[in-house]
């Protein structure tokens, strides 16, 4: 996967890192709300990433169930069973508890304290100007009735960072600001109470593209209904292939096609090992000759090749969820030694009365 080295104009926007610069020495912290299962567009952006990161530095990958809550207070069912559908995910993908400290989020209920801490140290100003936030609440059709819990999610996030003195956070492009505004809690969290405790992060994003959904839209995601997901079965991807989004102006076999903003053949860039092979069948696309049937059914068999070891691991897991849960359990519990040990310098720098 290529990582791009970006700069932003803005002086306090300059957290961006190549993934170039990743030393043993980093402290990584990356996650996903569980909300649904996980598709190709999450590999594509994160997982295969994550599994190689595991292996250079530390890494910590949480279950952000409590975040997840923020804007399904209504549905806590659907956070709860996908709990242990992402878990599997991970590990179908190769996200080991071995080499990543994979964690639940209510599982460390030190976050929420610091949370507390933190809310002290942002204006309200501030946080309403937060672009991702912003849209966020516009896709979500909040109106005037956004929950505080989500309005003040990036401070919780602030806070997963924090409490492990995360060094370097993966993230899309649209979740920047998030981070800038970390750095700003940390930053004045150092100078308020005069310590050097927490520490600044960069954010670590991917420009390698978003993989698009099925039906052609920018971006894969489930809200939109155009994902292909890392458990679905043979049947299901295949008739997903068929329904894609091609060339509308291709009708006729001898018609010549094109393969900019053809899903079929983003996905073949992406997923097809054989690149000569892809170079060729875009020549005779583009020449015209080529069905797109002919296109698809090759996608389809890559993906297969590609999900059926996935699949495989999956059923395997799955076949043990009280397994699944001790590993899980086991995981956090490390993890949540080394937040306690964060939130005993905090509490100190803060003069919090220990009873
Ligand atoms: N906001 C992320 C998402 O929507 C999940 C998340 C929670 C996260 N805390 C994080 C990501 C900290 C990176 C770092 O999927």
């Amino acid at each position: 996967m290529i990582l791009l080295h970006i700069m932003s104009e803005r002086a306090s926007s300059k957290i961006i890192s190549s993934r170039e610069s990743v030393s043993s020495q980093d402290v990584i912290l990356t996650g996903d709300r569980p909300t649904g299962p996980l598709h190709l567009g999450h590999y594509v952006g994160s997982l295969k990433a994550r599994v190689e990161l595991q292996e250079i530095c530390t890494q910590y990958v949480l279950i952000a169930d409590m975040q997840a809550l923020t804007d399904n207070a209504d549905k806590p069912h659907k956070v709860r069973d996908n709990v242990l559908e992402v878990m599997l995910d991970y590990l179908a993908v190769g996200i080991s508890p071995e080499k990543s400290a994979i964690y639940l989020q209510s599982g460390i209920p030190e976050t929420a304290e610091l949370t507390m801490y933190f809310l002290n140290l942002v204006n309200v100003g501030r946080l309403s100007r937060n672009p991702t936030v912003k849209n966020e609440i516009q896709q979500r059709g909040f109106g005037n009735e956004v929950p505080a819990g989500f309005w003040t999610y990036p401070v919780n996030q602030a806070a997963d960072i924090a409490q492990f003195k995360a060094t370097l956070v993966p993230v899309g492009q649209d979740q920047v600001p998030i981070l800038e505004l970390s750095n700003d809690i940390v930053r004045t969290f150092n100078r308020m109470y005069n310590r050097s405790v927490l520490r600044a992060c960069r954010a670590l994003t991917p420009t390698s593209g978003l993989l698009p959904g099925i039906d052609g839209n920018l971006k894969m995601s489930k809200s939109l209904g155009n994902a292909i997901y890392l458990s679905d079965p043979s049947d299901i991807v295949a008739k997903k292939v068929k329904s894609m989004f091609t060339d509308p102006n291709h009708i006729r076999v001898e018609d010549p096609g094109q393969v900019e903003g053809n899903t079929v053949f983003s996905y073949l860039e992406v997923f097809d090992p054989d690149t000569a092979e892809v170079a060729r069948l875009k020549d005779q696309y583009r020449r015209g000759g080529l069905a797109d049937g002919v296109v698809k059914g090759r996608l389809t068999d890559v993906l297969e090749a590609f999900l059926t070891p996935i699949r495989k691991r999956r059923t395997e897991y799955a076949a043990d969820l009280g397994e699944v849960k001790r590993m899980l359990a086991t995981s956090t519990e490390r993890a949540r030694n080394t937040a306690q040990r964060t939130l005993k310098e905090v509490r100190d720098a803060l003069g919090i009365v220990e009873l």
